[in-house]
């Protein structure tokens, strides 16, 4: 199969292209660098020509609602147009499990891109995964100084590597709407395996929790995003991913 993926030089997407190509499909990466923009349009047709499925694993940092919705919205609309007529039969878009009750700052924008893709017309599947056990080294990266600050966060985190290869079992797969869940093996706490980390990489910085208000607070408080039993169970810890190859460490 010739699989795209959108997003494919991200901290998910470059999982997805590995294990695309070590599963012998065609692999096109799409980001920015690589001259296609999902936010514009500008080279989705021409890089979609002959793919079959694509992988939509693109991303904006903003906790603004209003941003996020125009985002993720702007960017299915423009991928989708794309596919329709580059003739791809299959949309998979990675959205985040347990978010459905906070329709509020990013996760606004994650709901809006489902109904988006739920309402194209490529046949699609919505795979949802957790956050993955490089979620709390991204949000570390975005802040400098000695302090950092953590929101209060119950999660059950899951290894990148293993929500790209899900990824692409389901690209390969019929399109059936949504996905099951994929979760890691292991309830944790965002601060807890901030504190962790930075232990570990040996950096000398303190982290402070919060509980942020509103919404989009308490609903990362409220132990949703750790998923339901029904979620597929990822293998990787966050312990032995920090000390696995794929915990790249900041310079
Ligand atoms: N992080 C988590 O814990 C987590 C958990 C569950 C689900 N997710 C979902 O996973 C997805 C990917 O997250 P991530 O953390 O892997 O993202 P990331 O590391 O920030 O990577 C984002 C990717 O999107 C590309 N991109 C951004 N804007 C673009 C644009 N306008 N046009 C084309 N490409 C664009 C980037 O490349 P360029 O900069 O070169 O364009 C990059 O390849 C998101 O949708 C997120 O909601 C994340």
């Amino acid at each position: 199969m010739r699989i795209a993926v959108a997003g494919g030089t991200g901290v998910v997407g470059r999982h997805a292209v590995e294990a695309a190509r070590a599963a012998g499909h065609d692999v096109v990466v799409l980001s920015r660098a690589k001259g296609a923009d999902v936010a514009t349009g500008v080279g989705l047709v021409d890089a979609l020509q002959g793919a079959d499925a694509v992988i939509d694993v693109t991303n904006t940092t903003t906790l603004s609602r209003v941003k996020a919705v125009v985002f993720f919205e702007t960017a299915t609309r423009n991928l989708l147009d794309a596919e329709a007529r580059a003739g791809v039969g299959h949309h998979v878009a990675l959205s985040i499990v347990g978010i459905d009750g906070i329709d509020s700052s990013y996760y606004a924008g994650k709901l809006a891109q489902e109904r988006a893709v739920a309402a194209g017309s490529v046949p699609f599947t919505i795979a949802r995964a957790a956050q993955f056990h490089e979620f709390a080294g991204q949000l570390l990266a975005r802040m400098s100084g000695p302090l950092a600050v953590m929101p209060k966060l119950l999660m059950r985190p899951v290894a990148a590597r293993e929500v790209g290869e899900h990824l692409v079992r389901v690209a390969s797969g019929a399109a059936v709407g949504r996905a099951r869940d994929l979760v890691g093996p292991r309830d944790e706490v965002l601060l807890d395996v901030a504190r962790r980390q930075l232990a570990f990489d040996g950096e000398r910085r303190r982290v402070l929790g919060v509980r942020l208000p509103g919404a989009y607070g308490k609903g990362l408080a409220s132990g949703s995003l750790r998923g339901g039993p029904d979620a597929l169970q990822g293998v990787a810890t966050f312990d032995e991913w920090l000390g696995s190859e794929d915990h790249v460490r900041e310079e």
